[in-house]
């Protein structure tokens, strides 16, 4: 974020010149990409993305969720990305600036809302994978190198359900990492973080490179690599259809209000339909290349893969320690996820920080506070909900097969991810089509520099038509609404 460039028009402009600074800008395209590819890339790729392959049956649910990538997800993602650089203000605002006095800008609303909620459940996994880290780091795992494999799966299970499952152990992890952001944000993103990132990010790769060969040599991985590619239909069901496209919105950081923040700083010249493709291709590539790690692994040690969130804290230790150097890699591997993790939670965050800032003129510290309070105080009846048979924070839910228990972790997840993003994506998509200009909407595709063509026409129409029409269809089957 260099000085030397001045925004074409930022509303902030003229009379505060230091809340230019505070809100700063992409100084370059790379920057841009680094920063929505880092909100982007994070827990939901190596987290949350195995855990649902796992649980709905491999290859089929990656289909239907690549196919979601496609023609939900990167549509909406460019939407976002135009309103957010058109208005260069905080999501709420964004809204009433193109149609003032409308009910538009509730979405904005809605966006913080999901924000919270998702930040409520994503620091305490932060926490853990924070935890494995520090653990390995300092040898506290060591034991597991003289055992064999069944031992080893045995040791690992008990270790991560004493670190998710435990009472103040998972909250205090939970609060270095809210620390850690809020501390971020209120320095303000500029400059470290990005540097960091750029050398940080490729190192994860690396690793993750390094891991696919371990897991793609065990001994028995075959099962895996089936499980990944022979696709099973009969697993798919309305609800699977509409677990992969909340994973679609999910990973790639929508209806929430951080792709349209982080679009607000983009450069006016930027090509955001190129943006999209870049970004999407990252998430997705890190995703798959997650899969592939984990169930070869998965397979080759006799392991459940419907094991949910737990999943990777239960393979990916024993993958590390039959490697050579393996504590080594496995610490630099929990330490780098949990900082793409919180490039994550910074774009969770800081949305609603600048909502605060922008829209209700609170001082950026004072916001910042607030807004890690409330989450903090959220996170911690979520982070006991799912620890040890406490049965805190537990909800009964009576289903067509008796009683089953619902943790407020999957109360939050599921009213973010399957109920406020879908919401969100459609009314973005019907804003496209009814809240803004056409020819607006395809000049800020290409930028100032760009003349839209065919692809970008094939884009409108499917944003306003098929992509709403397909979410709304897919919510309400999931739902149960269609029968
Ligand atoms: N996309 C992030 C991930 O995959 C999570 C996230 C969701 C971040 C929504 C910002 C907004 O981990």
């Amino acid at each position: 974020m260099a000085d030397d460039y001045k925004p074409v028009h930022h509303k902030h402009d003229a009379n505060a010149p230091d809340d230019y600074h505070v809100r700063g800008n992409f100084a370059t395209k790379l920057g841009f990409i680094l920063a929505a590819a880092g909100s982007a890339v994070g827990l939901g790729n190596i987290w949350r993305f195995p855990w649902l392959v796992g649980e709905n049956g491999g290859s089929a649910f990656i289909l239907v969720y690549l196919i979601c990538i496609v023609i939900v997800g990167m549509p909406v993602m460019l939407a976002e990305f135009i309103i957010g650089r058109h208005t260069q203000t905080d999501q709420v605002s964004a809204y009433s600036e193109i149609r003032p006095g409308t009910p538009w800008c509730l979405n904005g609303l809605l966006g913080l809302v999901s924000g919270l909620l998702i930040m409520s459940f994503y620091a305490p996994v932060a926490g853990w994978v924070l935890a494995f880290g520090c653990k390995m780091g300092l040898g506290m795992f060591g034991e597991a190198r003289g055992m064999d494999t069944e031992a080893m799966t045995v040791f690992f299970q008990d270790a991560s359900g004493s670190i998710i499952g435990g009472t103040t152990e998972p909250i205090v992890w939970m609060l270095v990492i809210m620390v850690i952001t809020g501390g971020i944000i209120a320095m303000g993103v500029e400059g470290g973080i990005e540097r960091a990132c750029k050398v940080l990010m490729p190192t994860l790769l690396g690793i993750m490179v390094l891991l696919l060969i371990r897991s793609l040599t065990l001994p028995g991985m075959s099962g895996g690599l089936a499980f990944l590619l022979k696709p099973d239909f009969s697993k798919i069901s309305g609800m699977t259809i509409l677990e992969a496209m909340s994973q679609a919105f999910f990973t790639l950081s929508l209806a929430m209000g951080a792709m349209m923040t982080y679009a607000s700083y983009v450069r006016k010249e930027v090509n955001l339909s190129k943006m999209v493709v870049s970004v999407a291709s990252i998430d997705t590539g890190i995703a798959l290349l997650a899969g592939l790690i984990i169930f070869p692994a998965v397979f080759a040690f006799g392991m459940e893969p419907a094991a949910g969130p737990a999943l990777i804290f239960h393979t990916l230790p024993v993958v590390f320690t039959q490697m050579p150097l393996g504590h080594v890699i496995g610490t630099a591997f929990f330490l780098l996820l949990t900082v793409a993790a919180i490039t994550s939670t910074i774009s969770l965050v800081e949305p609603i920080v600048t909502w605060f800032v922008d829209g209700l003129g609170i001082r950026r510290i004072y916001g910042t506070l607030a807004v890690v309070t409330l989450i903090v105080a959220l996170a911690i009846p979520v982070t006991l909900s799912v620890s040890g048979d406490s049965g805190l924070f537990v909800l009964l839910v009576q289903g067509e097969d008796g009683v089953s228990r619902m943790p407020l972790f999957d109360v939050f997840d599921f009213l973010a991810t399957k109920l406020a993003m879908p919401i969100g994506a459609i009314v973005i998509c019907l804003f496209t089509a009814f809240g803004m200009k056409r020819a607006m909407v395809l000049k800020e595709a290409v930028g100032t520099e760009g003349t839209p063509g065919r692809a970008i026409y094939l884009w409108y129409w499917v944003c306003i038509t098929l992509s709403p029409v397909l979410i709304l269809l897919v919510l309400l089957q999931g739902l149960g609404v269609l029968g």
